[in-house]
């Protein structure tokens, strides 16, 4: 993937607009539940800093409604946290397309959530404009929100003078590429949440490139129906059954394989209370709930994991949240730990486990992307870098 990077560019005494993806957990109090996403975005402001940029940072945060300004909308908490963490002062502007931007080289500036902007969502182009018109550069390091073509994500990559990838977008797309575009074989794929229908275009696409493709939770519910298994009350969508079918018939053409769990954890209630009894695959019955895989499953995906060159993680395996159904994601975490293939991981439950069972220093990429993280899985083009790869054409022809 060809894009400009914002260390190919002389910044000094330049406005840089940097967008981040900011848009963290908050609980009703405004508190940070998980700054991750903030201290990944540093490094691209503190770049900018040290290079005697005039830095201005904008990101969305949540859904708010446009034009209607309320303070649980509002980035002045993810200001704090940033100032806190470069250890200088950070004013927030707000009304700034109106009003425009005011800063000097080496100071930075926050700018008021940006889908507070009329014409944000539909990525209008007056306001692209208007946004590019505030800019010498153009800074995307917002991975996260790649897959929304929007004013700030988009349009203004058109219009801005240069556009170009901060640090962390340009980090995620070189670990995502790697990991799947030239991978390491074996390449060990691990989908799991709760349903099928949800994740079937990234199953499809991955039933095309992937050696071994483990799946999880709900969606393993519906492989084990597909294989004649019994799954009780389990969470399960029958009428995909025939699509799980098509998947395993395509993979196995290919010699790769879709591992079904062979033991499982069950129990007759969803609760942090419920009795929990291993039991093999075929001896599930009427009234027992799926919640995990059981050991000996969790010991063939270990192995599997062991052997492989690239492992890529998308969803937990189990109810890990509660401790009796927490085994088969903790030992699929330990088998991740310790492989010495290139392992990346991404989405939010995913990110959960990996913090849980503190293997967060021994994954190999840990993608700050949620649904920019799957859409890029799916192989599927994400608009944000689409622009970023055009205009580094026309970089270059100028
Ligand atoms: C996310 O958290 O998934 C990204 O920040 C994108 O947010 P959105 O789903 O509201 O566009
Ligand atoms: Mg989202």
């Amino acid at each position: 993937m060809q894009f400009i990077r914002m260390s190919d560019i002389d910044l000094a005494g330049k406005k840089v607009l940097i967008r981040a993806d900011l848009n963290v957990p908050q609980n009703d109090a405004g508190v940070i539940m998980d700054d991750t996403r903030i201290t990944a975005s540093i490094p691209a402001i503190q770049y900018a800093l040290d290079h005697g940029a005039a830095v201005m940072v904008t990101s969305h945060l949540g859904r708010p409604l446009e034009g209607q300004f309320s303070h649980e909308d509002s980035l002045a908490p993810i200001t704090l946290r940033i100032a806190d963490l470069l250890g200088r002062k950070v004013p927030l502007v707000s009304d700034w397309v109106e009003n425009g931007v005011r800063v000097a080289p080496g100071e930075i500036v926050m700018l008021e959530n940006c889908r507070l902007n009329i014409g944000e969502k539909a990525n209008d182009e007056n306001l692209a404009k208007k946004i590019a018109k505030l800019c010498d550069v153009y800074v995307n390091d917002a991975f996260g929100t790649a897959h929304r073509a929007e004013a700030t994500t988009h349009g203004v990559a058109k219009f801005a003078p240069i556009a170009c990838a901060g640090p962390l977008m340009a980090a995620e797309l070189d670990a995502l590429s790697k990991a799947l575009q030239s991978p390491q074989r074996q390449l060990v794929a691990i989908v799991a949440g709760s349903k099928v229908s949800t994740k079937l275009t990234i199953l499809k696409k991955l039933a095309d490139k992937v050696d071994q493709l483990i799946v999880g939770g709900g969606i393993a519910n519906t492989f084990m129906l597909a294989k004649g298994l019994p799954i009780g009350k389990s969470l399960a969508e029958p009428n995909l059954v025939e699509q799980a079918r098509e998947i395993m018939a395509l993979m196995e053409k290919r010699g790769a394989e879709v591992p079904i769990p062979e033991d499982v954890i069950v129990a007759n209630e969803f609760s942090s209370h419920a009795r929990a009894n291993k039991v093999l695959a075929q001896d599930v019955q009427d009234d027992d709930m799926i919640l995990d895989i059981g050991p000996r499953t969790a010991a063939r995906f270990a192995t599997l994991i062991s052997h492989a060159g690239t492992v890529v993680w998308n969803g937990p395996v189990g109810v890990f949240e509660i401790e009796q159904f927490s085994g088969g994601t903790k030992m699929l975490a330990a088998a991740i730990a310790h492989s010495p293939a290139f392992t990346i991981g991404g989405g939010g439950d995913t990110l959960s486990a990996i913090s849980k069972f503190q293997i967060t220093n021994q994954m190999d990429y840990i993608s700050t992307g949620g649904g920019a993280f799957l859409e890029f899985l799916e192989g599927r083009t994400l608009p944000a870098v689409e622009i970023l790869v055009q205009r580094a054409h026309t970089f270059a022809t100028q």
